[in-house]
């Protein structure tokens, strides 16, 4: 089960983002969770000390390879500062104008240039007629349709439907129409994936996961870890919810 702390903007403090990791590690060896954690950018490389039982991963790439771009970091700084991963099309870098042409954009530059990208996508609302399927579909197609299949079966989908996140467990994605979600997911994998390797492709669920329905929702079938904003950033709740899914 893989498990993404996506700390988003909680966490400014470096003593507190320490401890936030010393726990993660620990838990990470002691539960033989897989943990990659997403810190504000400027923490990163104070973090990502190596040897390291937990994984990094920034909380989004910019487009730009470099030069004359004030502000901007680049995929390769974030790798120096010890990144693997990068979260892309998060729904809160979207709600900042990245568009789903941008979104493709960025995913093919994090692959080419050496991290391992986590697609986020997911509806903003649930209607009764299923547009919410053909949204997330097409989220998906447009992002993944202009990579080369195998670079396609190295993306990990997080499914993170907008109204689920940032609030409860009582708000959390109902485990049964989760399951009819990653099916679905992956039936569109099929579609865009070479050969079978959609079978082997991650999917992740992020909204509102906490110690109370982390280990609900992971059972549910098809889903292969967890992407986890505030109850990440709170070293009981984050234990809590580890110790969950062991
Ligand atoms: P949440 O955030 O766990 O705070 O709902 C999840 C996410 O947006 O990645």
């Amino acid at each position: 089960m893989l498990i993404v702390a996506n700390w988003k903007a909680y966490v400014d403090d470096l003593a507190k983002a320490k401890k936030l990791v010393t726990v993660s590690k620990r838990l990470a060896r002691e539960h033989q969770s897989i943990i990659v954690i997403a810190p504000p950018a400027p923490l990163l490389g104070a973090l990502a000390v190596r040897p390291s039982s937990v994984a990094f991963a920034a909380q989004d790439v910019s487009l730009s390879s470099g030069g004359a771009q004030t502000g901007e970091i680049t995929v390769g700084a974030y790798k120096a500062a010890g990144a693997a991963y990068a979260l892309i099309g998060h729904s809160e870098r979207r709600a900042q104008g990245d568009t789903d042409a941008v979104v493709a954009q960025k995913l093919a530059h994090a692959l080419t240039n050496g991290l391992t990208p986590i697609l986020c996508v997911g509806e903003r609302e649930r209607d009764g007629e299923g547009r919410y399927l053909t949204f997330v579909r097409e989220e998906l197609t447009s992002a993944l349709a202009p990579l080369t299949p195998k670079d396609r079966a190295r993306v990990i989908v997080a499914y993170e439907p907008l109204w689920a996140i940032g609030k409860t467990s009582a708000f959390a994605i109902d485990p049964h129409d989760l399951t009819e979600m990653a099916l679905y997911i992956r039936k569109v994998l099929t579609e865009l994936l070479p050969g079978k390797s959609a079978a082997s492709s991650l999917v992740l669920y992020g909204g509102s996961v906490d110690p109370d329905d982390a280990r609900v929702l992971a059972a549910s079938s098809g889903i292969d870890g967890l992407l986890v904003g505030h109850a990440s950033t709170d070293p009981r709740l984050f234990s809590l919810l580890v110790k969950q899914l062991a």
